[in-house]
């Protein structure tokens, strides 16, 4: 079944229930789920049903409307408390994402922008902005693919760590937003490289099958292969996806990430992040300061494996992300264009003084 065919995360036909792809089955089972209950909503995020930062951002502002419409209040101010406690429940569910907290607030400022209308038209307006943040999803993955595209050449090996594909937002993905649309435009002979990306191996149950199933020439290596990849000059362009942007540039994505810019700069290969503007937090003056989730010790040890893999009684440490510092990073690719160092000014640029 080719990618495009189904949605990643929508709201149900019915506006009854969240509709998500069910990623923890994937590649072996392709799963539907609708889901109406908050706590099944937030169970889906934390165990990365639905994953990836911009699809985690629409999923939340989708569930908050669900959930909103299950408030009863008379008056604004009840239903805006009631309203407030939805949103930190969702907002509860993971840390390092910033566009889960960007469209929940998004929607939280739309609740505000309407106080003067009564419940059942705030709830209205709330359904509004949960399709729009669901539409210029799509929209400002095809631009981010559109900046991208000049640096796809004929020809070209393309390395991805994790999945910021089709999977991880509404359509296009971000870091394969640029593959997708070269493909499009006739590029030939491309080949990507999918890190698998341990523990929860996005690189190989995910990006490895969206863009094969999408017809794109793909090799799936395990993480440590990466350097002899690249060493052997098989890699000229690095695209990956990305959680948090600080305002200097520093960019948190899936753990590992750090690790290929590093070797990138090593063998002198460009190293790109691809984000949607709302995955900056401007409100960050570093990396240092973006939160990093932990995961449970049997990510490591056991989920993948017949057998736990690991003597029992030892630490684990199983962090889900890392920051990648400014200076290793080539460009950022928004759906404004690239971002280029020194990214304190260029970052201003698209935002203003704000
Ligand atoms: O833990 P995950 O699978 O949600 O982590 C996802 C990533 O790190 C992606 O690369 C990132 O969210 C970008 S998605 C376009």
């Amino acid at each position: 079944m080719r990618i495009e065919e189904f949605s990643t995360v929508d709201l149900d036909e019915n506006a009854n229930g969240l509709y998500i792809i069910d990623q923890t089955l994937l590649p072996n089972e392709t799963k539907m789920l609708t889901l109406t209950a908050q706590e099944e909503i937030w169970d889906a995020i934390y165990k990365l049903k639905v994953r990836g930062a911009p699809a985690i951002g629409v999923a939340a502002a989708i569930g908050v409307y669900l959930a909103a419409r299950e408030i009863e209040a008379d008056n604004y101010d009840e239903f805006y408390a009631a309203f407030m406690e939805k949103k930190a429940y969702l907002a509860s569910a993971r840390p390092t994402a910033v566009n889960l907290f960007w469209a929940l607030d998004r929607m939280e400022r739309s609740v505000a922008a309407s106080k003067d209308k009564p419940v059942r038209e705030i709830i209205a307006v709330l359904h509004d902005e949960a399709i729009r943040i669901r539409d210029e999803d799509a929209e400002v993955c095809r631009a981010i693919g559109k900046h991208g595209l000049p640096l796809i050449k004929d020809g070209m090996g393309i390395l991805t760590h994790c999945n910021a594909g089709t999977l991880a937002t509404v359509r296009y993905g971000t870091a394969t937003a640029p593959i997708y649309l070269a493909t499009e435009a006739g590029v030939k002979n491309l080949r990507v490289y999918c890190d698998e990306t341990r523990p929860l191996l996005q690189g190989a149950r995910l990006t490895s099958y969206e863009l094969h199933e999408n017809g794109i020439n793909t090799t799936l290596i395990c993480d440590n292969m990466a350097s002899i990849v690249m060493k052997n000059g098989l890699v000229d362009l690095i695209l990956v996806g990305c959680d948090r942007v600080a305002r200097n540039g520093d960019a948190a994505n899936k753990i590992g990430t750090s690790g290929v810019a590093i070797l990138a700069k090593h063998y002198g290969i460009p190293f790109y992040v691809c984000a949607p503007s709302s995955t900056i937090d401007i409100s960050l003056a570093t990396g240092a300061e973006i939160p990093i989730e932990e995961r449970s010790p049997d990510e490591v040890t056991e989920m993948w494996y017949k057998e736990r893999m690991a003597p029992r009684g030892i630490s684990i440490y199983n962090p889900a992300f890392d920051v990648t510092d400014n200076d290793l990073i080539t460009g950022i690719i928004t759906e404004h264009g690239i971002l280029r160092p020194p990214y304190e000014d260029s970052i201003k640029k698209i935002f203003g003084n704000s």
